[in-house]
């Protein structure tokens, strides 16, 4: 290949363009009439006759090259012109609709319970997850090998010296008395794990709100009055509470707590399985034993203690029947609060 050719054809090879005039002066220079090709043409009555065969197959080889890079530059250049205007998107166009975020409905119950209770004057505590067995069990007078410790199925972290995921929030009760001194009015929200099959009514995961009265001469009758005020506050006048006998180790005399259903309003239903009431939490006031663990004398001060399940609470007041709905994140599900705050 002459070594003229050889360049013509590097220099095609090479070719770059980033506008349409260096377009047309690739245009210009290999394809237009005066071409650099004729002359490569016109050469070839030069070219000794044994040698003209090879020497026409290489100048048509080129002028096939100089079409086919023509056709890959004008491509190219359509491109970047694509290009620039991803950088300049047409600013006249409308926007796409913005979806607004919903408040989960776990969230706003817990909100909602909160204002509740701020109003007569209870503040918030927080405590950890992970527990020693002493605030979880000991000092809420869970005995050692208690078969009350069997009734809530424990995470362990660790055992001896027992460290577990924390079963209830009462754990936070004992926090909160040991470092603070009565009067004590607060309410303690969270996150509590116990080792249980996953289904409609149960979770291994769960929230709890703990409440928590210390004071002198605080009684029976304080806690009911809280309670009702609550209840009629979170799910209308006309909710009506009713107290069960029950037993927690913590709580001396203990009670559960019910409402009258709200979804048929205590006629009957299958939520309430026809008996008019529903279970919201347990209560009772705080045993002795219990003071006493936490440093504060048993003697001068009472005080009562309720625990609630947010998730049970939240069902009833959204007539929600499924508590797996909470955490399988579908927006199906979430799209339906968008309204509560
Ligand atoms: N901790 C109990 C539970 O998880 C609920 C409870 C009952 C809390 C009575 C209390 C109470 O503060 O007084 O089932």
């Amino acid at each position: 290949m002459s070594a003229n050719i050889q360049a013509i054809k590097e220099e095609i090879e090479n070719y770059k363009v980033s506008n349409e005039e260096e377009l047309e002066q690739y245009r210009l220079r290999f394809i237009g009439r005066k071409n650099i090709l004729g002359d490569l043409f016109a050469e070839m009555k030069n070219v000794p006759a044994e040698e003209r065969k090879a020497y026409g197959q290489q100048i048509n080889e080129l002028k096939d090259a100089v079409t086919t890079k023509f056709q890959e530059l004008i491509q190219s250049l359509e491109n970047l012109k694509g290009d620039a205007q991803e950088d300049h998107p047409d600013l006249t166009l409308p926007s796409r609709p913005d979806t607004v975020g919903a408040i989960h409905p776990l969230s706003a119950t817990r909100a909602e319970i909160i204002r509740i209770f701020e109003r007569i004057g209870f503040n918030v505590s927080e405590g950890p997850e992970i527990e020693d067995d002493w605030h979880n069990f000991s000092a809420l007078n869970f005995p050692e090998n208690h078969p009350a410790r069997e009734m809530q199925d424990t995470f362990f972290v660790e055992k001896k010296p027992d460290i577990a995921l924390r079963t209830h929030t009462s754990s936070v009760q004992v926090r909160v008395m040991e470092n603070q001194k009565p009067p004590i009015r607060t309410l303690s929200p969270g996150r509590v794990y116990r080792n249980e099959a996953i289904s409609a009514r149960a979770h291994c995961v769960f929230h709890q709100v703990e409440g928590l009265f210390v004071d002198e001469g605080v009684s029976f009758a304080d806690l009911k009055q809280t309670l009702y005020y609550f209840a009629k506050e979170l799910f209308g006048k006309q909710t009506k509470v009713r107290f069960r006998p029950s037993y927690f180790p913590f709580t001396e005399p203990s009670a559960e707590m019910d409402i009258t259903c709200n979804i048929c309003g205590g006629e009957g239903c299958n939520i309430c399985k026809y008996s008019g009431w529903v279970e919201i939490g347990g209560a009772g006031m705080v045993d002795p034993n219990v003071l006493d663990n936490c440093g504060i004398d048993s003697k001068k001060y009472s005080g009562f203690a309720f625990g609630m399940g947010i998730e049970r609470i939240t069902m009833l007041k959204y007539q929600i029947r499924d508590l797996r709905l909470f955490t399988e994140n579908d927006v199906r599900f979430l799209r339906q609060f968008t309204s509560l705050s």
